[in-house]
């Protein structure tokens, strides 16, 4: 469902970003921790797609991976990625449902701010428009900024997903109250231009709620804390809590 034909006060979707479980694999090899299986059982617990970022270094999610979770998955596959040229090729074959642009650096811990829409114009209006050409539905991961999000609509984006991270780390709560403010105006004027607007980043079980209470986001990413819930209570317990929180 785009956020368009979503009801302004029905809550947002929850797509659960398996990378960390293939981090976990990575640090020994083997299979013992599966994304593929993460996903199945995030699916049953209720998120309703499946998000993993394919790097240009592969340091997590594989190639193979994304085959497997496009193959087997039941819900969407949001397949989040740079604008390298070899990763539109891989996602133009295996053809996610959602391709989620990303800006990429070779040393960050995770992705740090969101694509500069204004200064890359060129290279991210020609990623759109090879991945839609392969059927590929493309959402532009973007600071809660207004030039960013003119731009995004302007090259042609029909889906942004807002950076929750500046949100999500505020050291005191009359900053967060501000960046949450920040995120849900952003979200109001790319709504009214017309775009979906999902967010993402940084979310967990003490700031998800009040992000998910802006009127009409469509949905939210997220990884890491239900990754790390996980190891107490379990894949299923820990996206079940976080569905039942945001919706
Ligand atoms: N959305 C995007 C575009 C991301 O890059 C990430 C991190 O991979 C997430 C959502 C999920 O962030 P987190 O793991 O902090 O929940």
């Amino acid at each position: 469902m785009s956020g368009a034909e979503k009801e302004f006060n029905s809550m947002p979707t929850l797509g659960v970003n398996i990378d960390h479980v293939a981090t976990l694999r990575q640090a020994r090899g083997g299979n013992l921790a599966d994304p593929l299986a993460a996903a199945l059982l995030s699916e049953k617990a209720g998120a309703q797609s499946i998000v993993a970022h394919l790097r240009e270094d592969r340091r997590h999610i594989q190639d193979r991976d994304i085959q497997l979770l496009k193959k087997n998955i039941k819900t969407r596959l949001n397949l989040e990625m740079s604008v390298n040229s070899e990763i539109i090729k891989i996602a133009c074959r295996i053809k996610p449902y959602q391709a989620t642009l990303v800006p990429e650096r070779r040393k960050e811990l995770t992705t740090e701010g969101g694509l500069n829409v204004v200064s890359g114009q060129k290279q991210i209006a020609a990623a759109i428009s090879k991945l839609n050409k392969s059927q590929v539905a493309v959402s532009l991961f973007i600071d809660p900024d207004f030039k960013q999000i003119s731009s995004a609509q302007k090259i042609g984006a029909k889906i942004i997903e807002l950076h929750t991270g500046a949100y999500a780390e505020a050291k005191n709560l009359k900053l967060r109250k501000k960046l949450l403010q920040q995120v849900a105006d952003a979200a109001f004027y790319a709504q009214k231009l017309g775009l979906t607007v999902n967010a993402g980043h940084g979310l967990d079980y003490n700031n998800a709620r009040a992000l998910a209470l802006i009127p009409g986001l469509n949905e939210l990413n997220i990884g890491y804390a239900i990754i790390c819930r996980a190891l107490y209570v379990g894949l299923f317990q820990a996206v079940r809590e976080m569905g039942e929180l945001i919706q």
